[in-house]
């Protein structure tokens, strides 16, 4: 079947911001997390991008100077939501973390936090999992839609209550690799 035709976007956050951004995030959390291991959690699917880049922004260790940056470790879970206007939102989880989790600092990271409800679902998730501390990186803040209070450490951007996909983010599993946040005209 062919692929229905995409509406246009334009560019909300330049891929350079995005970077520049994301450059000072990763200073931030070396700082934080220094001489330390640290997992980073992605939520997938919309967070592999912003994942492999804010990883790539953290001060690792050297092997000549172990006592210097942040031992870094991958893990993911998959997470689906459903969003009807009439019923609460509803959280699924299709891959969750693994028990290497338990005990360890933990940093999830996310694309964007719109209603709350998958950020509050995967914290209560991962409580079951008895980690060390829990803290959250969202290269993207919709305050405006928000449903359920959650506490979020690492900011990106704060956007208005609209539309948006690249990055990672997708309109009909279109546009998740646009290297750039984009605005969707009309939907
Ligand atoms: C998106 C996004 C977040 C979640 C945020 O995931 O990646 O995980 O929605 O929404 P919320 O704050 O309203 O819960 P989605 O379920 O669309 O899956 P995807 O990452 O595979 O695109």
């Amino acid at each position: 079947m062919p692929a229905t035709k995409p509406p246009p976007e334009s560019v909300l956050i330049s891929e350079s911001c995005l970077q520049h951004r994301i450059r000072e995030l990763g200073a931030q959390i070396s700082i934080d997390y220094e001489n330390q291991e640290l997992v980073l959690l992605g939520v997938l699917r919309g967070s592999v991008l912003f994942f492999a880049d804010l990883a790539r922004a953290i001060s690792a260790t050297h092997p000549s100077d172990p006592d210097c940056g942040v031992q870094v470790r991958f893990e993911f879970v998959q997470l689906m939501s459903y969003h009807e206007s009439t019923k609460p939102s509803k959280v699924q989880l299709i891959r969750g973390g693994s028990n290497y989790l338990e005990h360890r600092h933990i940093l999830i990271v996310e694309d964007i936090v719109d209603t709350g409800h998958t950020l509050k679902f995967l914290r209560e998730h991962l409580e079951t999992l008895n980690p060390k501390t829990v803290k959250v990186c969202t290269l993207l803040d919709k305050p405006a839609q928000r449903q359920v209070p959650v506490a979020i450490d690492y900011i990106g951007f704060e956007i208005p209550d609209a539309f948006v996909v690249g990055y990672g983010l997708d309109y009909a599993q279109q546009y998740r690799n646009l290297p750039y946040i984009a605005l969707l005209e009309s939907t």
